[in-house]
């Protein structure tokens, strides 16, 4: 292997860490499957509680990218991890393989945005490893690459990610300081999901009659639910974000073969908090392809929600914590 450009102002390794991200208006499903551009925007918090911390190495003794997840070495040849890593390369000049390992404090692949932090937190070191500007607007569409809502984990607080043009631009639109808000993570499962999102949402595109109709209503939610942000309105937010989630879900649901991600206890969490609102508490559901539930509230209220939901009969643990800050580099 050679470097194409000088490597010597380059340290070819870092150490960075992202925290996943959970949409409060979602995205399901892709406007181009091969450059994994989203049909719809969607809107996110980062969770600041739940962490992946990345470490790479570009190596010239190596003859091909190692990626080690949670300690297990992972096939790292081809698919995204190798779409990512090229692109990195090539947009730095440098052709080098690296070592990637990579670290999840909370399981992976049960519908927690493993893959949101994951690529974030690769983009971010391989970045620095190799130099690129940690302000280059292409590492969004390398994140992309990698997992349609990462994008958002390279911010922190609220995020919006939108299509433009033939491309998505993200951004932040509130820092964690502008809004007291908590996420509590709600776990009732911790086995990896039977069919991943990106598969599940292509299914969906192709087979449920309501696939349509929650494109058609997106840009609507998305637009309102800025504007609630804006405005600071917790319960018109929380009204405007379940119904979003219902809405894909039903699309999921009605996806042949059917995606049924919950479980018993992610519908008994769900009229928990319905009935904790119902009561005047500041706090909302939201849930992505998979069972667990995250109950977004305002943090005063925080402690509250998190022991009515943790005394829910099916629940295994949760987790809490403010809205975190976007992916950075953390050590070399
Ligand atoms: O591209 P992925 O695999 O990160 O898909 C994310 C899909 C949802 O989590 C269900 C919705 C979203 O916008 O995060």
């Amino acid at each position: 292997m050679r470097l194409v450009h000088d490597n010597e102002s380059k340290p070819l390794r870092a150490v960075a860490i992202a925290h996943p991200n959970v949409a409060l208006i979602k995205y399901w499903g892709k406007r181009e499957v091969s450059a994994n551009l989203p049909a719809v925007g969607s809107l996110s918090v980062t969770l600041g509680a739940l962490a992946t911390e990345t470490r790479i190495e570009f190596d010239p003794s190596l003859e091909h990218d190692l990626l080690l997840l949670n300690g297990i070495e992972q096939p790292a040849g081809h698919g995204r991890l190798a779409a990512c890593m090229n692109a990195l390369r090539d947009l730095s000049g440098c052709d080098l393989y690296a070592r990637v390992e990579s670290e999840n404090d909370f399981p992976t692949g049960a519908g927690l945005a493993s893959s949101a932090s994951g690529y974030a937190a690769l983009v971010t070191a391989g970045a620095a490893a190799l130099g690129i500007d940690a302000h280059e607007t292409r590492l969004i569409d390398i994140a992309r690459i990698g997992s349609g809502s990462a994008p958002r984990s390279l911010f922190g607080g609220m995020v919006l990610l939108e299509n433009d043009g033939d491309g998505t631009v993200c951004e932040q639109i509130i820092t964690p300081e502008d809004w007291a808000l908590s996420v509590v993570v709600v776990i009732t499962s911790e086995v990896p999901k039977p069919v991943t999102s990106r598969d599940g949402m292509e299914q969906s595109r192709l087979s449920s009659p309501y696939y349509a109709a929650w494109v058609d209503t997106h840009a609507d939610d998305l637009r309102q639910a800025v504007g609630y942000v804006q405005d600071r309105d917790f319960f018109a937010l929380a009204e405007l974000a379940e119904h979003n989630c219902l809405k894909m879900h039903s699309v999921m649901l009605t996806t042949r073969p059917p995606l049924l991600y919950w479980l018993p206890a992610t519908l008994a969490v769900m009229h928990r908090i319905g009935e904790l609102r119902a009561g005047g508490l500041p706090v909302f559901f939201t849930i992505d392809a998979g069972p667990q539930v995250k109950a977004v509230c305002q943090t005063e209220v925080a402690d509250e929600v998190t022991g009515a939901l943790g005394a829910v009969p099916g629940v295994l643990r949760t987790i809490v914590g403010e809205l975190g800050y976007g992916a950075r580099v953390v050590g070399g």
